[in-house]
């Protein structure tokens, strides 16, 4: 790995070898999603909490202050819609070019294994690997399920995980789920997890967190579970309390109370 790359990395992934980073790129398919109607208002309270932020171009030019010093990961596979046919239809949305022109720190492309689009959107990962590789940015694969949520079991999400890793992804996004270990073992690149939809209770998302990070996920990339949360800024405390000073999921629901 290049030292660029290493560089934009280890401002993502910290010293510690943990991160706490902050989904928000859900309107480039959802549109104006719940609490997500007001990028600028929902991001900005919690940017002092996370170690990274991952938006679309469009959330960093318009709603995110150029003068803030945290990464962004910047989502550049798109092309679809929740109201579409087929969601795993995407494509890179965002060039290599305007990336840097931005700044970030990693870019973000999502993969869709066993769906209709599976060979182009693993074909477009490994095109945007080759281009991280030119210039020193971080790939970030994220194994999407679209609709079908309940293929996220070991078996499926080892499988996806490891298959970008052999394309070169530099690190994944992926689900928590039952005997996440396996996951985590057979990858050889460092692993966040997503929240997913909003929770019904707040324990469970920090027990979600908890077992991840005991697992072997060095961190999470969370958005609706803290931002549709009606205490973002709790959630987002309680959960950099798990990854980064390792308490447990009881002792981050009592931080996020207090
Ligand atoms: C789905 C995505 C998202 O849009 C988002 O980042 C997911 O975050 P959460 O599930 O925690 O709301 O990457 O593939």
């Amino acid at each position: 790995m290049d030292w660029g790359l290493r560089n934009r990395l280890s401002r993502i992934i910290k010293q510690d070898g943990r991160t706490v980073m902050l989904a928000v790129d859900h309107g480039y398919f959802l549109g104006p999603i719940k609490f997500l109607e007001d990028p600028k208002k929902t991001i900005t309270p919690l940017i002092p909490y996370v170690d990274a932020i991952m938006p679309t171009r469009g959330v960093v030019r318009n709603c995110i202050d150029p003068n803030i010093d945290v990464p962004i990961v910047l989502r550049v596979s798109g092309g679809n819609s929740i109201m579409g046919r087929e969601l795993s239809q995407e494509a890179i949305i965002t060039c290599m070019e305007d990336a840097i022109r931005l700044n970030v720190s990693a870019v973000a492309f999502s993969i869709y294994i066993g769906a209709e689009y599976e060979h182009q959107t693993l074909v477009s990962l490994s095109k945007l690997v080759d281009e991280g590789e030119r210039y020193g940015m971080p790939v970030l694969a994220v194994t999407a399920v679209g609709k079908e949520l309940e293929k996220r079991d070991a078996k499926f999400l080892s499988l996806a995980c490891r298959i970008v890793a052999e394309l070169g992804a530099h690190f994944i996004k992926t689900y928590y789920c039952e005997g996440f270990e396996e996951v985590t073992q057979k990858v050889f690149v460092p692993l966040v997890i997503a929240g997913g939809p909003k929770m019904r209770k707040e324990e469970d998302v920090f027990n979600v967190a908890y077992n991840a990070i005991k697992k072997g996920a060095v961190g999470v990339d969370m958005g609706r579970n803290i931002w549709q949360n009606k205490n973002p800024i709790g959630m987002i405390k309680a959960i950099r309390a798990i990854v980064h000073e390792n308490r447990t999921d009881e002792e981050a629901y009592e931080i996020f109370i207090s």
